[in-house]
């Protein structure tokens, strides 16, 4: 069978962001209980010049060249956080990117999970059509409103991947396990721009969802522990990744718990600085592991786990391709993250509360990213440069 998996991969999240520890004071919270408690540092603030089209072209921008422009024939976008109840976000991308109008567009949702649905979706594609490409975005706002339990575990970005035979990076595995499980853990009603969640009971069921896949996982692929490099979790918040891991870490060898411990904490570098990516986070953690863990080595399998509340998780394994390291782009993925503008509490507050109405252009540039740009809403419809 034909080796299916990610060519290239990108990440963007735009030039804003909230220092954790000054949301703690501002909130009367103990400081520890986000960094150390939570675990995380910084959380993403998203002008309101910034969706997930823009996003999701800036992300992907950075990774497709002439080649692609040719090859890639079908445009998937997963998301939660959409900006138009008929039309496709993967339509707007096509455009501002310069695809070919002879492609397939379509947005994807189920919660968190849908960016997996997407990646799989496309890997199925490429093994019975080796010669094509598809382009996979995941990209959120993750917003749950001001002074809120769930505030602390805010952010945003997007990560795109392009899926392609013989794939430079990873390829994607045979093993999946998945499932599906009506529950109430956290939903967005359509006049809402931002979740409600019962989020001691998402973090429950993400728990179990976990431990189910892993044993149906073992059983069905012959599997021990020892044979995985590293877990990359779907990162709510860092610590979500952690809980998950210690419930199967004693299966390990003494050797083989210290070794997916350091991987697992070079996976939650990213997420730390960013926070919640809801469809991205999952391929974030991954993209991070890929970034700061230098024993990692070709042949090395990598479990994946992605889960969506709603719920519905699956579990597989990539494996990592000859020279992979050369294909991970480090430095610029520090450089997006050192270069941003650190924001006071009440800046924040006033980003937070400033959405575009339906007939508004947005004559600021202060807040511009320097690719794309949404420049306001006229009649409903959506202008973007
Ligand atoms: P909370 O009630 O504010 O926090 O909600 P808490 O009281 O549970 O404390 C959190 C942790 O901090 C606890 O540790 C405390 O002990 C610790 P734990 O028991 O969990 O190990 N703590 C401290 N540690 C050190 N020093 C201190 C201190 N004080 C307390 N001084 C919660 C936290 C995450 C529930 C909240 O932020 C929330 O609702 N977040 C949103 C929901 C969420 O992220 N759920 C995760 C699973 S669901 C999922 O992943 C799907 C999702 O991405 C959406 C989708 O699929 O679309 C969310």
């Amino acid at each position: 069978m034909t080796v299916v998996g990610i060519d290239k991969i990108g990440f963007y999240t735009p030039g804003y962001v909230l220092d954790l520890v000054a949301l703690a004071k501002a909130r009367g919270d103990e400081p520890d209980k986000y960094t150390i408690g939570i675990g995380q540092d910084y959380q993403a603030v998203i002008p309101p010049n910034e969706d997930i089209v823009t996003m999701g072209a800036n992300a992907a921008k950075q990774i497709i060249d002439d080649q692609d422009r040719q090859k890639i024939d079908m445009v998937i976008v997963a998301t939660e956080s959409g900006i138009d109840n008929s039309k496709s976000s993967a339509m707007y991308i096509q455009r501002l990117l310069g695809l070919s109008e002879f492609s397939r567009t379509i947005e994807m949702k189920q919660a968190c999970y849908a960016g997996t649905y997407g990646l799989m979706q496309a890997r199925d594609y490429v093994t019975l059509h080796p010669e094509k490409r598809v382009l996979v975005i995941a990209a959120d706002i993750a917003r749950y409103g001001l002074a809120t339990p769930g505030e602390v575990t805010q952010g945003g970005g997007a990560v795109a991947m392009i899926v392609a035979a013989n794939p430079k990076i990873l390829s994607i595995n045979h093993d999946s396990v998945y499932m599906s499980r009506d529950v109430m853990d956290f939903w967005r009603p359509l006049d809402r721009s931002e979740a409600i969640v019962d989020g001691h009971l998402s973090t429950d069921v993400y728990k179990e969802m976990f431990m189910t896949l892993w044993q149906r996982y073992v059983q069905q692929n012959h599997k021990s522990i020892d044979e995985l490099s590293a877990f990359v979790f779907h990162l709510p918040y860092t610590k979500m990744g952690k809980k998950a891991l210690l419930q199967i870490l004693p299966q390990a060898t003494e050797q083989q718990q210290s070794l997916l411990m350091n991987h697992l904490q070079e996976s939650q570098r990213f997420s730390r600085q960013v926070g919640n990516l809801y469809t991205g986070s999952v391929y974030l953690s991954l993209l991070s592991l890929l970034c700061h863990a230098s024993d990692l080595q070709s042949g090395d399998d990598i479990a994946v786990f992605s889960y969506g509340s709603g719920a519905e998780a699956e579990l597989y394994s990539v494996t990592l391709q000859s020279n992979f390291e050369e294909y991970v782009p480090k430095t610029l993925l520090h450089d997006l993250l050192e270069k941003r503008q650190v924001v006071s509490v009440a800046t924040y507050e006033d980003i937070f509360k400033q959405q575009l109405t339906r007939s508004q252009i947005d004559t600021t540039t202060a807040m511009r990213s320097t690719g794309y740009n949404l420049l306001g809403i006229q009649d409903g419809m959506r202008i973007y440069e």
